[in-house]
């Protein structure tokens, strides 16, 4: 029987539901997954009505449900259009997204992104040739560096060392300064030269003065110059009726992927270093696969790092028109969200699914839409394969070039950090002993002219 009523869900004030999904979210929303069952509704200030869902079954219905009803770009508006700009791929629905979508898709797919290994081994040895030995550090700091550079070097195809600097102080600048206009709407509004608001633009604006930069000097080069970078990629790519991005599109979509590319890459990576030295087993496990040239069992612990500490704990469509979910009717003006962290942590899919196991995923288990830190359907995440590919060549140098153990014995709390779930400490390691480069003839050093 269908029901017209919302789902079930806490009754305290909205204020007070925001708290305490700021200060422990996993803890809220498995609370609520637990309590409520596998459809919930919550409400938060200066949002319609949300209503989660954590059955795969159900998952599929919103991911596969038609894109003109289910709005991913409208939801994703409201916390990312003064970032990310009114052309970007991540707030844009139905026609305008896919137009969008098919042009940034092919850089981020298959043989295009195997043209980068090399220069993401060398950015990851190099970074770790920095680490000191023997004292405690925080390792995110410096997987969120290395996985900026490969989006610098691989995407922009930036190659002079002090341009490379000065768009990495960009970045930041303006990460810091995006962070409280996305998670406070009433923010955004210029209240004098000091104000959020105001920060905010002008670390926008340095950072798009710059790429707009990037953009005419690649545009003014020689076309016969092949370059494999994203950025030249996308000057290459036309629209259906045969007209180029123009250079706003193209800046909005480069913002996107630094955007969504590179803390959610850095951050999974910093949860893998984290999971694997309170799993000792696991760490000697991989390491010996590693050893005898075999990557399955890397490949499985990232997919079960991605499963136990997803980066995002849930993706938000926007109903356009009334949707039939669960046997409940919702009316137009609901968000509903899959809620990737409760899926993940269901004892009938992953049991166990508080421990860190990655063998589970040899014997089956995540199969569809039981996995989805990736998001789904036509949404789901452009850079997927991008980013495992990544996190693999950076495990892997991390495993066979240091030799880490935790600073702390206690495992890290999950800590909202911009739009990802961090390790409360940054992953704070310590080096026993580096262990010297490999001895390898010349490899390629940058992304560009092919060879
Ligand atoms: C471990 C790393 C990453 C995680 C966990 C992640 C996760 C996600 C999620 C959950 C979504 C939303 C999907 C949905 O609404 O169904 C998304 C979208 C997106 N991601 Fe990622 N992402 C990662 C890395 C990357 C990288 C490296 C790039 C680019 C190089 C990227 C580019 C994008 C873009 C452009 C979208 C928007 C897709 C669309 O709306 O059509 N992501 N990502």
């Amino acid at each position: 029987m269908q029901r017209t009523e919302f789902p079930p869900g806490p009754r305290q004030p909205a204020l007070a539901n925001a708290l305490r999904l700021w200060r422990d979210p996993v803890r809220f929303l498995l609370g609520l997954h637990r309590r409520y069952g596998d459809m919930f509704t919550v409400n938060f200030p200066s949002f319609p009505r949300l209503v989660y869902v954590a059955e795969p079954e159900l998952v599929k219905q919103v991911f596969s449900g038609d894109p003109g009803r289910f709005h991913a770009g409208e939801a994703n508006a409201t916390v990312l259009e003064p970032a990310l700009g009114p052309n970007s791929v991540l707030i844009l629905d139905e026609r305008e997204h896919m137009r969008q979508r098919k042009l940034l898709l092919p850089p981020f797919h298959g043989e295009s992104i195997r043209a980068y290994g090399d220069l993401i081994r060398e950015i990851a040895d190099r970074d770790i040739e920095t680490w000191p030995v023997g004292s405690p550090f925080a390792l995110r700091p410096h997987t969120q560096r290395m996985t900026l550079d490969v989006i610098l070097r691989a995407v922009f195809g930036v190659r002079d060392a002090k341009r490379i600097a000065l768009a990495r102080r960009l970045v930041d600048e303006f990460g810091r300064r995006s962070h409280a206009v996305i998670l406070f709407p009433y923010l955004r509004r210029r209240l004098g030269p000091l104000s959020p608001m105001a920060r905010f633009e002008r670390a926008r604006d340095a950072l798009d003065r710059l790429i707009y930069e990037e953009i005419a000097k690649r545009r003014a080069e020689d076309p016969d110059v092949e370059r494999s970078d994203v950025l030249s990629l996308m000057l290459r790519a036309t629209h259906e009726d045969g007209s180029p991005m123009s250079d706003q599109e193209l800046r909005d979509e480069l913002v996107t992927v630094i955007g969504a590319g590179h803390e959610t890459t850095a951050t999974a990576l910093a949860w893998a270093v984290e999971r694997l030295l309170r799993n000792p087993g696991v760490l000697e496990r991989l390491r010996t696969e590693l050893a005898d040239g075999d990557e399955e069992y890397l490949d499985a612990v990232i997919k079960e790092t991605l499963r136990v500490r997803p980066v995002i704990t849930d993706v938000a469509r926007k109903l356009t028109a009334p949707a039939e979910i669960g046997g409940y009717t919702l009316p137009a003006g609901t968000f509903v969200l899959p809620a990737i962290i409760a899926v993940h942590h269901r004892e009938d899919l992953y049991p166990r699914p508080f421990e860190f196991r990655p063998e589970r995923f040899l014997e089956g288990q995540g199969e569809g839409y039981a996995w989805i830190p990736f998001g789904g359907g036509v949404r789901r995440c452009l850079g997927a394969s991008f980013a495992q590919y990544e996190m693999r060549i950076v495990l892997r140098a991390i495993v066979e070039r240091a030799q880490l153990r935790a600073a702390d014995q206690a495992s890290e709390a999950l800590r909202p950090r911009n739009i990802t779930l961090a390790p409360s400490r940054g992953t704070r390691v310590i080096l026993e002993r580096a262990v010297l480069p490999r001895v390898e003839p010349a490899r390629a050093t940058a992304v560009g002219a092919a060879s």
